[in-house]
């Protein structure tokens, strides 16, 4: 008999998958049996929701919402303001001209409001910006429209409006490479100078996007320990484990080492053994998929590439990665 993941995890934290229309119905099975928690892997960013000004499209965010409801699920809001996946309109007059920073503000309110309040009691948490962080040295903010348009204090507006709406939805930013640490001392010092600012943010996600190397399991700890620091809560809000390195860009493997999938159980269980004795903070691991048959990393940074990195094999088996975790609860 498998074991529930959520079950095995309950008194630490939240075990929670990304899902999208397709891995709804092919891997529904899966996810009821081991997962106490949904995020949509596209279906709630803006580009999905509005992508026409004021007309939403909200039919496959709110199966997903259903889903988890029928289920018994608690559902992770993902993403109210991202630079990737928002439409052009948000930032351009009809003629083609840039909007300007009042615009820019009153369509991101606009959007907050409709979003947050329709799953208001739903989503426990939003990943209210994302990725706002740069990964370039010396600079602390990525360059996007949103930064160019409306300041920097795009990112404190957007706290202040979801938390008008859903006073009781933890807000979070969420970013990756959230381990390295000179992204990881910017991200904390963003959050720290919100904090002492007073905005509504409750705490950090680490997409946790990881492979059999990076990031060291030292990095790791260090960035959860500077994050707890500030005194929010952490969510690991995408985890999965590359069986490549970053730099490795092979495309021939049509499955996987034996080795590779040692060293990935390996890690899996390094992982949940620190997540675990951190469970004071971290209260959400959230998987950015679920089995082996579907991810992202599929098609990134390599296209047509299949990877590996989740718990479950391509026939929803589970790998020695999901032994491992269970034995490190
Ligand atoms: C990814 C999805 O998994 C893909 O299907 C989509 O094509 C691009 O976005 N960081 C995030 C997620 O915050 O929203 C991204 O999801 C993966 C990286």
């Amino acid at each position: 008999d498998i074991p529930n993941l959520h079950e095995v995890y309950k008194k630490h934290f939240r075990i929670g998958a990304a899902v999208n229309p397709f891995t709804l119905n092919t891997q529904s099975e899966l996810l009821k049996h081991h997962f106490n928690s949904i995020t949509a892997e596209n279906e709630m960013k803006f580009e999905n929701l509005q992508p026409v000004e004021g007309s939403y499209t909200f039919a496959n965010a709110d199966r997903l919402i259903d889903f988890a409801s029928a289920h018994g699920m608690g559902v992770r809001g993902h993403t109210l303001v991202w630079h990737n996946q928002t439409p052009a309109w948000v930032f351009e007059n009809k003629d083609g001209s840039a909007v300007d920073r009042e615009t820019l503000l009153a369509t991101m309110k606009a959007h907050i409001e409709t979003v947050v309040s329709r799953y208001k009691g739903i989503v426990y948490a939003w990943d209210v910006v994302n990725e706002a962080v740069s990964d370039k040295s010396g600079e602390l903010l990525r360059p996007s429209k949103w930064l160019d348009i409306a300041g920097e204090d795009f990112i404190a507006k957007a706290f202040e409006y979801a938390h008008e709406v859903d006073p009781k939805a933890l807000l979070f930013y969420n970013d990756y490479n959230e381990s390295v640490p000179e992204k990881r001392d910017k991200i904390y010092s963003l959050v720290r100078s919100l904090k002492e600012k007073g905005v509504p943010i409750h705490g950090v996600g680490l997409q946790a996007h990881w492979n059999l190397k990076h990031p060291s399991i030292d990095d790791i700890r260090e960035a959860i320990e500077r994050y707890a620091s500030l005194g929010v809560k952490l969510h690991i809000t995408e985890l999965d484990v590359s069986v490549f390195e970053f730099e490795d860009r092979r495309t021939d493997l049509t499955e996987p080492h034996e080795a590779m999938l040692d060293q990935q159980a390996e890690r899996y269980r390094q992982f949940f053994e620190i997540f675990k004795s951190y469970s004071e903070h971290i209260e959400s691991v959230t998987f950015w998929g679920a089995a082996d048959d579907y991810t992202w990393l599929d098609h990134f940074p390599v296209r047509n590439r299949k990877n590996w990195p989740f718990l479950f094999d391509e026939k929803h088996r589970p790998k020695q990665s999901f032994w491992n975790v269970i034995d490190a609860a």
